[in-house]
């Protein structure tokens, strides 16, 4: 069977890593890449990192508005498709080269498989949610990562197309965490083990808004320990085109990190401080509190075992919040066991074609 993978953005990688390894001697695994992501960091270290074979096609589609950079992909992958003629295409998350190719393969009638499928935030502000829910309901197969995102796929009425395969970036970080773990801490701070946070913020409804950010900076830069904010280059562009100090107070603003070195900087972190979904969740199967600067988490897990605190409007709490004692222990295991990778490339041996 010849399988398509559709990645373009940083998450992707990451979900993509297991996969790939799953997919090894059991079926032909084409991969393509739109380039949505292009810089070293943010690509290509991932790729190198987690042994993730290199894309058979690079787009190199890179930035633009939602409809230029969506547009560029729909068109691009539509020849990717059509020439490679895939009997499965598996698009991966929520971004725009989520939807993309989505998109471009139902029109083709190439079978689409969506990897974390039924996960909402119910949040119609962000485009993450537009390209899950279009996504969802174009695909023919909806692999999905935990329980409640097969409840959410069956309230909208696509139970049938749905399975229950657990969490892929479970698999790559229990992989990972293994083995990171005597290697010595990758920080471009001064920082002393479990005495410090860590921090990322990329969510254009945190970035955009100058003075939102000044404020979120602000209560950051008041907790108690020093915070090691890995700044996203849509961070970075924000605050250069306002004049805003990322390192303000006790934050430290560096490059983002490789894989390896983020798991291994939040294993011995005190806590992590992010908008992003899958830091909230690594910080949780690493047990570490965790606390969201976001109105709604789609990791609602987090926050129900008390590992994940969110914060939306009031950043003058922050401080207080970050600062918290740890929660209770518990080992819940609501994103399995690390198998999802295999239970995802075995659902789709088992489907010849849809
Ligand atoms: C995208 C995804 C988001 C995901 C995130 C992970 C969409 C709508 N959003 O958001 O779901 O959580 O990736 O990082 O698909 N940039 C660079 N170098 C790069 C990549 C981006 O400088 O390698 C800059 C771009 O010029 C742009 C900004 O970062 O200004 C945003 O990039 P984009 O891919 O549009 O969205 P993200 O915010 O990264």
């Amino acid at each position: 069977m010849r399988i398509l993978s559709v990645v373009g953005a940083r998450p992707q990688f990451v979900k993509l890593a297991p996969v790939a390894e799953a997919m090894r001697d059991r079926a032909e695994h084409v991969i393509v890449h739109t380039g949505q992501h292009y810089d070293h960091n943010m690509s290509d270290a991932f790729f190198a990192d987690l042994g993730i074979p290199h894309p058979d096609v690079n787009l190199g589609i890179g930035s633009g508005g939602h409809g230029e950079q969506t547009g560029a992909m729909l068109s691009g992958l539509e020849t990717v498709f059509t020439d490679t003629a895939p009997d499965w295409v598996l698009v991966y998350g929520d971004t725009n080269s989520t939807l993309a190719a989505a998109l471009a393969a139902v029109k083709l009638h190439v079978p689409v498989a969506h990897l974390e499928a039924g996960l909402r935030s119910f949040n119609r502000r962000m485009p993450e949610e537009h390209n899950r829910v279009l996504t969802d309901h174009a695909a023919d197969l909806l692999l999905a990562p935990t329980q409640v995102a097969m409840d959410h796929l069956a309230h909208e009425g696509l139970a049938e197309r749905g399975v229950l395969v657990g969490d892929v970036m479970t698999d790559v970080l229990y992989r990972v965490r293994d083995r990171v773990a005597n290697t010595p801490l990758a920080l471009d701070a001064p920082v002393e083990p479990g005495e410090y946070y860590v921090a990322t913020l990329h969510r254009p409804d945190n970035t955009d808004d100058p003075e939102r950010l000044r404020a979120i900076l602000d209560g950051i830069g008041k907790v108690t320990r020093p915070v090691v904010l890995l700044a996203h280059p849509r961070l970075r562009a924000v605050a250069e085109r306002h004049g805003i100090d990322l390192s303000v107070g006790a934050v430290t603003a560096c490059e983002p990190l490789s894989y390896p070195d983020l798991v291994n900087a939040v294993s011995h972190s005190a806590g992590v401080i992010t908008d992003s979904g899958g830091l909230q969740k690594e910080a949780f199967l690493l047990r570490v509190p965790c606390t969201t600067i976001r109105p709604e988490t789609e990791w609602v897990e987090t926050v129900e075992y008390g590992w994940n605190t969110l914060v939306h409007d009031d950043f003058a709490a922050l401080p207080g919040i970050v600062d918290r004692p740890r929660p209770a222990e518990t080992d819940a295991a609501p994103y399995g066991t690390g198998r999802a990778a295999l239970t995802t490339v075995d659902t789709l041996l088992a489907r010849d074609g849809a």
